[in-house]
């Protein structure tokens, strides 16, 4: 397996991908809450002869598995151990107007500071499938993280044959060194920090997976003949930008054969082999069926169009008196003191603008020949403010502001369908008509190509404040991201909930 997702990695830019294959047995009757209990604190965990400590939930790394059917409640308490401010993502899950559990440090919440708890309270709406669950403060999801498993409600069956069994495999990276000295020195010199020393498959970096039975769903295909199998995985990356490019391989093994058969290495594509990257996006689709539609929006109330850029900021400490950053319409984003679900929610004023430009401040050839000469881009806490129930599309341009690069993008609170995706610039009067409005892929996150463009749509039905970033740990911190404020709906069910009595404050 290549990373999927079109997302390109670049070095030390801290990325997971994870899925799961789900069994149909199930003996549980209707919605019902599932509670736990994480408990973050800091073990000694030790990988290719490196033992440091990491913080973890529960002592496990990766982190417990959280599983819940459709329609179920989950409660978890998140109860804070370590020395390091925390707070947890529930990566993909829609949150109905209940930011207050989507976890962003200072978007959604402040941080669950040392010594204390927060309880994650949500249902989960309208969606099944194997999502995952990650830190989401300083650099900490490199350890804090694990999946969750949606299972369909009682009586919807798969879309697609019933498997005998589930293995859920989450994709990570690991360094030898303590990965928030690794960050400090690279913010302190304005530079990306070390890059990985290696990937791992369940947080490790060579796992066999013991399978029981012989009908396995594994990434849409089924193994054949009972045996011992090779897996594999590395980044992709097709721009000159240097990568932890380590391979991590896993080993599944069927009961009963012995070790002595001799698995062979799968080959992989090249890890610049753009084309291969680009078709097998292409070929993705929903399953757009009675029980599972695409209701795709037809109609756009809204076009937003954002461009991606790396650029520099100043930094007196810095070498040169600069540092690497990255900016939204030339916005480099800049962190609020408070959560900006509460500045919203309680009309603080002076957190954050509603201002975040529609389009870019100036049209240029986005992704003509290198553009180096100025790099400095504006700062600002500036959001995007969305009636409630309109509906959205955004295209997400590359641009090649010091360098093109491709950008796992991902809105928090909503899934989207991807509409449409290209390479060079996005042309508004062609590139529409080649959109797939029937059944395109619908999606938390959209890789955006390499000089390239992706066109993303959705229906703002969800009131609150969402995060919308580069899931690449190195650009959100560079400032590559903004949010959106979804305004309140006119129903009693359409506006944020009041906030739980023990939401962290700052
Ligand atoms: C981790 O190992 C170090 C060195 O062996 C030891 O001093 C420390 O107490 C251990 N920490 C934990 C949490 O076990
Ligand atoms: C959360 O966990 C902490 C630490 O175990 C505990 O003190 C607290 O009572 C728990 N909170 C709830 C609501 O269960
Ligand atoms: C979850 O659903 C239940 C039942 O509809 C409702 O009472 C509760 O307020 C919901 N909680 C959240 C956080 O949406
Ligand atoms: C980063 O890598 C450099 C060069 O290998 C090394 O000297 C430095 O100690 C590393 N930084 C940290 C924080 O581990
Ligand atoms: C992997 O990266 C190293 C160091 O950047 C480089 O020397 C090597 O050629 C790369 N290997 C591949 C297969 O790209
Ligand atoms: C991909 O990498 C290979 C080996 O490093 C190199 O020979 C080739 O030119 C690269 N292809 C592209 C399209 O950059
Ligand atoms: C600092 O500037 C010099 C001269 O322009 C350049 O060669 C060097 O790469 C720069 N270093 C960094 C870290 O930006
Ligand atoms: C943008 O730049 C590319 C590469 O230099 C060039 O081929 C293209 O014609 C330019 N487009 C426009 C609209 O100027
Ligand atoms: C970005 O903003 C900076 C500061 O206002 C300006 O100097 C620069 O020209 C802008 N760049 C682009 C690409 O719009
Ligand atoms: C949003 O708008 C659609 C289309 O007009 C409508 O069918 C739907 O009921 C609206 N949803 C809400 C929550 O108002
Ligand atoms: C933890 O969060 C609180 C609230 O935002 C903040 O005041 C404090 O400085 C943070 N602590 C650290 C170590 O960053």
């Amino acid at each position: 397996m290549v990373s999927g997702g079109g997302s390109r990695f670049i070095s030390s830019g801290l990325y997971l991908f994870l899925f799961g294959f789900v069994s149909l047995v199930s003996l549980h009757a209707q919605a019902a809450t599932k509670k736990y209990q994480f408990d973050v604190q800091v073990n000694n965990v030790s990988r290719l002869c490196h033992a440091k400590p990491i913080v973890t939930v529960n002592g496990r790394f990766p982190g417990p598995t959280i599983y819940a059917r459709e329609g179920d409640r989950v409660v978890i308490n998140v109860s804070n151990h370590a020395q390091y401010n925390m707070s947890i993502h529930w990566h993909g899950l829609k949150q109905y107007a209940n930011g207050w559990a989507d976890g962003p440090a200072y978007i959604t919440q402040c941080p669950i500071q040392t010594g204390s708890s927060y309880v994650y309270d949500f249902n989960v709406t309208g969606q099944r499938g194997t999502l995952w669950w990650h830190a989401h403060i300083l650099w900490l999801r490199a350890t804090v993280y694990g999946a969750i498993v949606i299972l369909p409600q009682q009586g919807t069956p798969y879309p697609f044959p019933k498997p005998d069994g589930e293995q859920v495999l989450v994709f990570g990276e690991w360094w030898h060194g303590d990965v928030e000295d690794i960050v400090k020195q690279g913010n302190a010199m304005g530079l990306p920090p070390n890059m990985s020393d290696a990937h791992t498959i369940n947080g490790k970096t060579w796992p066999t997976l013991s399978m029981l039975r012989k009908t396995y769903v594994c990434h849409g295909s089924r193994a054949s003949a009972p045996g011992r199998y090779f897996m594999a995985v590395r980044p992709f990356q097709d721009v000159p930008i240097p990568v932890d490019n380590k391979t991590a391989t896993a080993i599944l093994q069927y009961k009963g054969i012995p070790n002595t058969v001799l698995p062979s290495l799968p080959q992989l594509p090249l890890p610049n082999d753009t084309a291969f990257a680009l078709t097998y996006n292409d070929k993705l689709r929903s399953l757009n069926s009675h029980n599972f539609p695409a209701n795709v929006p037809l109609k756009v109330d809204r076009n937003l169009f954002v461009t991606i850029g790396l650029g520099k900021s100043v930094c007196p400490t810095c070498v040169n008196g600069t540092r690497l950053s990255a900016s939204l319409n030339n916005i480099t984003f800049v962190m609020p003191q408070t959560g900006l679900l509460q500045a919203h929610y309680l009309k603080i004023k002076g957190v954050f603008t509603s201002d975040f430009p529609d389009k870019p401040p100036k049209a240029f050839n986005y992704t003509g020949a290198p553009l180096t000469a100025n790099l400095f881009t504006s700062h600002g806490t500036r959001l995007s403010k969305i009636a409630f129930n309109s509906t959205v599309e955004l295209v997400i341009q590359d641009t090649n502001l010091l360098s093109v690069e491709s950008h796992p993008f991902h809105l928090h609170g909503y899934n989207f369908f991807v509409v449409g995706t290209g390479t060079g610039n996005f042309d508004p009067a062609k590139d529409p008509a080649k959109y797939n409005l029937v059944d395109p892929p619908e999606r938390n996150t959209v890789g955006v190509p390499t000089g390239g463009w992706s066109a993303i749509r959705f229906r703002a039905d969800n009131p609150g404040v969402w995060f919308f970033h580069c899931h690449l740990e190195l650009h959100t911190g560079w400032g590559l991201k903004t949010a959106f404020v979804v305004e309140d709906g006119p129903g009693k069910d359409q506006a944020v909930r009041p906030p739980p009595k023990d939401l962290p404050s700052c």
